[in-house]
């Protein structure tokens, strides 16, 4: 609604200014695509596939599906465009995201996401750029309380290593699991990692763990990512259970959580996932990202994001020809950068000097019947020390210029 919008507002101006200081271009992509999308690049054993897809067939008996994140069919697109071998790009997104989840506080089934991804660089250096981006976003906004958590998935081999070793270990303490999951050992077994059954959690503390068996190389570089996070005086807790809801990623994988958000605590997720640009059929492409749940960072973000602009002037009119005049006027005032608003109530004056109060506006103008036979207006500014009060006519735009640009900061003086 109106009011909680000027929050949204704010906060997406910020985060626009800011990517825009990183360089990041804009992408904007279709809120449907092609189920299979969704089904070959998050992976259909992962919960966002199997269970909370927005899934419909179209008149052309098309599977289509609302998009539940943004990176497949940011991929999508570049290879569509045929970008997917090109240069280094850094690009974001934001808008609406669809998953059938159960509704709670910081969980909705419609929600929003500011993605970020960076295409085209195996460099550790993308994933530390990446990741201090993500940090420094949230900073500027002010939220306090966060927690960085980072991992490393290693590459596909690393994985098939540890999956076999973890399998083999699940197998053998198949009746300790929970329902959930046994239900995963077949399916998606990395995902157990990350359940919330608190016997599971401790029985896991004896599992085998995915970074004793990275490879050298892995290594290497997820030491290089710690090392200059350090060097950025970038906090961060090193959480070997941390693997992420999607199967696309490898390497580094990596959430911002928050204290003051409740059980719906990560405000922020994301990872490598070098394979799959060429999984979903363009080039062998590495690339990483982010996504930030907006409705999540709302609450965050302080009181300080809430305030609105106030009208800056409001138009009091009386009688037909005050009206055109000041339909006229309001136009003009438009040009000057200022906020306006014009009465058409047809009320007594008083009434509308009522309304210009209640509105907060900085200056109102008063059109009545014998200014306007003289084309002429009031302009007034309410101020503690003076009031600031001057007839200018209509047609002198020199006298109106030089009275808004005392009063108001003004950009345009175009008419
Ligand atoms: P994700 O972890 O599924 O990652 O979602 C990212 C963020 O979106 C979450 O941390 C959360 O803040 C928000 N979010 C997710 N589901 C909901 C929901 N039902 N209601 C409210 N907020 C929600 C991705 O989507 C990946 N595409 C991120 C990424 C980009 N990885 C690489 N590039």
């Amino acid at each position: 609604m109106p009011d909680e919008l000027v929050k949204w507002q704010n906060v997406e101006s910020i985060l626009r200014e800011q990517l825009q200081r990183s360089s990041v271009k804009e992408i904007r992509t279709p809120i449907i695509e092609m189920t299979e999308l969704f089904e070959r690049g998050i992976g259909e054993a992962t919960d966002v596939v199997a269970k909370e897809m927005y899934t419909f067939l179209d008149r052309g008996k098309r599977s289509c599906t609302l998009r539940p994140e943004g990176t497949a069919s940011v991929v999508r697109a570049i290879i569509n465009n045929g970008l997917s071998n090109n240069l280094y790009q850094k690009l974001w997104y934001m808008g609406p995201m669809f998953r059938y989840e159960r509704p709670q506080a910081g969980r909705q089934r419609q929600f929003h996401q500011l993605g970020v991804e960076y295409i085209g660089s195996n460099s550790p250096r993308s994933d530390v750029e990446l990741i201090t981006l993500a940090w420094d976003i949230l900073q500027k906004l002010g939220i306090e309380n966060l927690n960085l958590e980072i991992n490393s998935l290693g590459d596909m081999e690393d994985r098939k290593n540890y999956q076999n070793s973890f399998i083999e270990w699940l197998e053998s303490n198949y009746n300790l699991l929970d329902i959930d999951s046994q239900n995963r050992v077949k399916k998606n077994p990395l995902r157990i990692l990350d359940t919330k059954n608190i016997e599971t959690q401790n029985l896991l503390k004896n599992a085998p763990i995915l970074l004793d068996f990275l490879s050298q190389k892995s290594l290497d570089r997820y030491e290089f990512i710690k090392e200059n996070l350090d060097l950025l005086k970038i906090p961060f807790i090193e959480n070997v259970k941390l693997v992420r809801g999607l199967d696309y990623y490898t390497h580094t994988a990596f959430e911002i959580t928050s204290g003051d958000l409740g059980s719906q605590a990560t405000v922020c997720g994301g990872g490598r996932y070098d394979n799959l640009i060429k999984q979903i059929g363009g080039n062998d492409t590495p690339a990483i990202g982010f996504a930030i749940g907006l409705e999540r960072l709302m609450l965050l973000a302080g009181k300080n994001l809430e305030i609105k602009k106030n009208i800056d002037i409001y138009i009091i009119n009386k009688g037909l020809c005050a009206e055109a005049l000041a339909h006229k006027l309001s136009r003009k005032l438009r040009q000057f950068d200022v906020i306006t608003e014009i009465d058409i109530s047809g009320s007594s004056i008083s009434k509308q000097f009522k309304k210009a109060n209640k509105c907060k506006a900085k200056c109102i103008i008063v059109i009545g019947e014998e200014e306007a036979m003289n084309n002429q207006f009031k302009i007034r500014l309410f101020s503690k020390e003076n009031d600031k009060e001057k007839i200018i006519n209509y047609d002198d735009n020199d006298s109106l210029e030089k009275w808004l640009k005392n009063i108001f900061p003004i950009y345009s003086t175009e008419i």
